[in-house]
């Protein structure tokens, strides 16, 4: 089958849903300079070095080291811009065409690009939180804490504030039940854009799919058990998808 004509599927099958859904990885987010973690070679787990440090248990034993790593990483993010595959998902949802996006990424670019319905199923960077009291806390706090050079930023109460994303080894974010529900309540079809598919929980929810759609560069273990797999930059994948759907008669 063409490109041409996988699109022409995937746009049919869009059409014809009543309740899809996205479900985003850190490839929707490389196009906005944002590595992802297991492309070959470029991920950012290619270093087992960074792989060992993104844990709760070397935030909570080693905190300055984890946030002297990790916090120019955020701050990146923090900088990055949507690219058309983020603004093609928020506009098929505008359209009526998907009912909200489950994402697996912090970088909070899906809301940036407009979408309204967003899980962030491994939490986000908008502000910090205690590890103690809960309370939040502003980001710059940790980048004066840097600037100070006094990380790990603390709470009035002592804690240790951290960010409030899901670490190797830690529960996974509210918006991850959330999502959960709000598939169990049907989900006809999932645009899966950008993900290994191989971290769970969050992969698990493709499992709550009557049938799904891959946008990858790279193969997944879900391919076998795809409608339709489009394997290439989600960049410009997703805006023909986008206008296949709209030329539709
Ligand atoms: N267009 C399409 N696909 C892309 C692009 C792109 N521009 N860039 C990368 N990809 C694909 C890669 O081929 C890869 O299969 O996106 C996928 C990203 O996979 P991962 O790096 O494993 O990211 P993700 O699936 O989001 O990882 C899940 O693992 O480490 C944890 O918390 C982290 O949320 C992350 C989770």
């Amino acid at each position: 089958m063409s490109m041409d004509q996988k699109l022409s599927k995937a746009a049919d099958l869009l059409r014809g849903s009543s309740r899809a859904y996205a479900f985003t990885g850190a490839g929707v987010s490389t196009e906005s300079g944002i590595p992802d973690f297991r492309s070959p070679g470029t991920g950012l787990w290619s270093n087992p070095e960074l792989l060992a440090l993104a844990t709760g248990d070397v935030l909570q034993r080693q905190p300055a080291r984890f946030y002297s790593v990790f916090l120019p990483q955020w701050l990146a993010y923090q900088r990055a811009e949507p690219n058309p595959a983020h603004k093609a998902i928020a506009e098929l949802e505008a359209l009526g065409r998907l009912s909200g996006v489950v994402t697996q990424n912090i970088d909070g670019l899906h809301r940036k690009a407009g979408s309204q319905v967003v899980w962030e199923v491994h939490g986000h960077l908008r502000h910090l939180v205690c590890g103690s009291c809960g309370a939040p806390a502003p980001f710059e706090a940790a980048e004066d804490a840097m600037r100070k050079d006094a990380l790990p930023p603390r709470c009035d109460c002592g804690g240790v504030v951290r960010p409030d994303v899901v670490l190797f080894g830690e529960a996974m974010a509210p918006d991850f039940e959330r999502a959960l529900a709000a598939l169990r309540r049907g989900c006809d079809l999932m645009l899966v854009v950008g993900s290994s598919l191989t971290v769970y929980p969050a992969a698990s929810l493709v499992r709550f799919a009557d049938a799904f759609i891959i946008v990858n560069c790279d193969p997944t273990p879900y391919d076998g058990q795809a409608a339709v797999i489009l394997h290439g930059s989600a960049g410009r994948i997703l805006p023909e998808l986008l206008d296949a759907v709209k030329e539709a008669k």
